[in-house]
């Protein structure tokens, strides 16, 4: 769990980085239609939720750093007896000070006249332009109606900074109750794995794998899967992002499951590949073992210090070599790596940061130039390898086999910590619990 404490900590934090005579301005995310009067379920935009944790739509985070009448102001639903009949709690302003430990805060039927007067004499706003355009739309109506007043001595603040910028790079460094949160979630999503993989037998539909992790969600206590969960038997392995999860399991293929649940607005995203029948094939098993041997290299490399590409590398480097071997690839390689040949059977590169977000924020490079780990990063280590059901230029025996082992990495002071070792990941592990009744 977050703390108020933490997430007054995050403000604070992120007020001291801001410029005299500021202002910061964090939307909420906008609900969304599914279908006629029922919604996707909501998701707090992760920025406003980093922030002060409020999980109710129509809200906006407003800070100033040095106000005194209150620095940490927050515009919100009232409360309403009717709406929460029908559609759930809502907190409040008078609850949203109380229970999330703003300063103060104010009904969001009066942003415009409120935040109008707050803007007004402002220098700089901290903003993420263009992330809601109907938001951008308003704050920049708000702006024009004060600079209509100048001739009266109105003062239109002059400057528009990044706010998403600063708030990604606190992101990125995760707190040790973060660490906690995405450990949980990362334990979760390996019990669902281990869950798959038991109950797994040819003849299945991709579905009902997807609905046997789901269930380890959510009778787990997490809100939700964090991505749509990608169950792809056979040759759906080689789509990515294959979602469909329509098709019945054939005997003799690999299942490849792409899945991590949220838990307390935290991400996990495990992939494991296993064969339906509890049985590798010989080619299953070449193409499983290079790339375990690449994600494993690829892992040993992350320590603080070292620079964000090594991991990439280290798969590069195996799975080239490994292709090689099998006669997939031809040529020397190191050629073969620079000619990236190996991105015909392996496109995405190694992974991402992790997060509040499935792909976290957080920057990759710092003036051109890959940044080094510190302690407090996760990331995802997911090397691949597809072999297209239509490539020709390739032994039928390979067409059609898809690979990918995805676990979350934590870089820790002297090396790093797998996050989701709890789902076994050697053939030998996975034929043995596939092998246990479950
Ligand atoms: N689940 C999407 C990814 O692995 O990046
Ligand atoms: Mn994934
Ligand atoms: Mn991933």
């Amino acid at each position: 769990m977050i703390t108020v404490k933490e997430y007054a900590a995050r403000r604070r934090d992120l007020m001291s980085m801001m410029a005299p005579n500021s202002i910061a301005i964090v939307a909420g995310a906008v609900e969304k239609i599914r279908s006629r009067d029922t919604h996707y379920p909501y998701k707090q935009s992760t920025s406003l939720s980093y922030l002060c944790g409020f999980p109710e739509p129509q809200a906006v985070l407003v800070l100033i750093p040095g106000r005194e009448q209150g620095q940490c102001l927050l515009f919100c639903r009232e409360k309403d007896k009717l709406r929460e009949t029908w559609d759930g709690y809502r907190a409040g302003p008078d609850g949203a000070v109380v229970d999330f430990g703003l300063d103060d805060a104010f009904p969001i039927d009066d942003l415009d006249e409120i935040l109008t007067g707050m803007l007004e004499g402002r220098e700089r706003v901290y903003y993420a332009i263009g992330k809601d355009v109907d938001f951008d739309r308003r704050l920049m109506g708000l702006i024009n109606q004060i600079r209509d007043e100048q001739s009266r001595g109105s003062l239109p603040p002059g400057e528009f900074i990044d706010l998403d910028h600063l708030i990604n790079e606190m992101r990125l460094i995760k707190t040790a109750s973060e660490l906690k949160l995405i450990r949980r979630a990362g334990e979760i999503s390996a019990r669902a794995h281990c869950r798959a993989m038991k109950i797994s037998q040819p003849g299945m539909y991709e579905y009902q794998l997807q609905a046997e992790i789901e269930h380890e969600f959510m009778v787990s206590g997490a809100a939700a899967p964090a991505y749509t969960s990608i169950v792809g038997s056979g040759k759906n392995g080689c789509i990515l992002h294959y979602i469909e999860n329509r098709e019945k399991i054939s005997d003799g293929d690999l299942v490849l499951i792409d899945a991590g649940c949220e838990y307390e607005n935290y991400a996990a995203d495990i992939t494991r590949t296993f064969p339906v029948n509890g049985k590798f094939s010989p080619e299953q098993a070449a193409i499983y073992d290079i790339v375990l041997q690449a994600q494993l290299e690829a892992i040993a490399k992350i320590t603080p210090g070292a620079t964000y590409n090594v991991a990439n590398d280290a798969t590069v480097a195996v799975i080239t070599a490994g292709l090689r071997d099998l006669g997939i690839l031809d040529g020397e390689v190191n050629e073969l790596i620079e000619l990236e040949a190996y991105k015909d059977f392996y496109m995405h590169s190694s992974g991402h940061w992790l997060g509040m977000d499935v792909h976290d924020v957080g920057d990759y490079k710092i003036d051109n130039q890959w940044r080094v780990y510190e302690p407090g990063m996760v990331v995802t280590v997911e090397p691949g390898i597809y072999i297209s059901p239509d490539n020709s230029n390739v032994a039928e025996k390979w067409r059609g086999l898809a690979v990918r082992i995805e676990d979350d990495i934590a870089v820790t002071k002297t090396g790093c910590e797998d996050l989701t070792a709890g789902v076994p990941k050697t053939r030998s592990e996975i034929e043995f619990l596939m092998a246990v009744e479950p």
